[in-house]
């Protein structure tokens, strides 16, 4: 079988099994059992795959079909345009999460910010991401799982910045040694009664969000206040249908405040941005 009769099979037998992006999930499993990159694949299209090849191939694609996701098989995701060594002990980056990642940035170009934390940093994707393009910030990540903050780590050596990001161990802010200028975080937020089959390969611990979803993130919001610069923001990202809920929370706390709710690119509204003002 060559490696373009593989793929082909390969996405037949996904899409058949509703995996989307079929076509895309077969050449990252492809090239993760070749260990080829993407240029080589469509170099290579016309070989022959070796026996052994094949059935490592296909052991790849029924562990998909079992549930298993793409980027716990491969150990790897991308996120902002960077590759993040991933398993199973912590949540696999979301596409949407990238919006938290530019509302940062952009903060930062118009507004002096010299300390950052991810709460529940997971495998480290947003406080990388940003120590790669904020090189003067001083970044916390923190995160309640150890078996996270190991990826975390992990991560941190492979793109460089394990210098200038410290890992913290801990509940919410607590494991803050001081107030921050900046608070980003992307909390579990789906509610118990709604997680997805996927829960069963990914950590629960990073998915679940309470009976309505909210509760972690109504504990966060509820410490702002000691661990948050006067003047200082919040970014936080949020599920499909929660965006008054968490502006209504928000508003309460900090009456005099700014809110901000952005929407990501499927129109759903993902990130709000608070800017605590001298008042609070
Ligand atoms: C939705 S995941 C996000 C991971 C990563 N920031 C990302 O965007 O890919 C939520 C993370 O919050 C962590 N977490 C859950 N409860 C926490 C708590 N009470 N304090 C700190 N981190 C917590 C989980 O372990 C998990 O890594």
């Amino acid at each position: 079988m060559t490696l373009k009769q593989a793929l082909s099979q390969a996405k037949r037998v996904l899409a058949a099994n509703n995996i989307e992006d079929a076509s895309l999930e077969g050449e990252l499993l492809l090239r993760h059992v070749l260990k080829i990159s993407r240029v080589q694949l469509y170099l290579d299209l016309d070989q022959e795959l070796t026996s052994q090849q094949e059935t490592d191939f296909w052991d790849t694609i029924s562990r998909r079909l079992s549930g298993e996701p793409t980027a716990y098989i491969t150990g790897h995701r991308e996120f902002y345009g960077l590759d993040f060594y991933i398993n199973s002990n912590a949540l696999i980056p979301r596409p949407e999460s990238e919006l938290l990642v530019e509302k940062v940035l952009h903060l930062a170009q118009h507004h002096s910010i010299s300390t950052i934390a991810d709460v529940g940093t997971g495998c480290g994707a947003i406080a990388i991401s940003l120590a790669l393009n904020l090189p003067q910030v001083k970044i916390y990540a923190t995160d309640i799982s150890a078996p996270a903050l190991e990826v975390a780590a992990m991560n941190c050596q492979r793109h460089r910045v394990a210098q200038r990001i410290q890992l913290l161990p801990g509940d919410m802010l607590e494991p803050l040694p001081e107030p921050v200028d900046l608070i980003v975080t992307n909390l579990p937020y789906v509610k118990y009664s709604e997680l997805h089959p996927s829960a069963d390969f990914e950590p629960v611990l990073a998915l679940n969000g309470g009976s309505d979803g909210l509760e972690k993130i109504r504990q966060l919001c509820r410490q702002v206040s000691n661990k948050l610069h006067p003047e200082g923001y919040l970014l936080l990202e949020m599920g499909q249908g929660q965006s008054e809920a968490v502006t209504t929370l928000l508003h309460s706390l900090f009456p005099q405040a700014e809110i901000e709710v952005t929407p990501d690119l499927s129109g759903i509204d993902r990130v709000v941005s608070l800017t605590l003002t001298s008042g609070r």
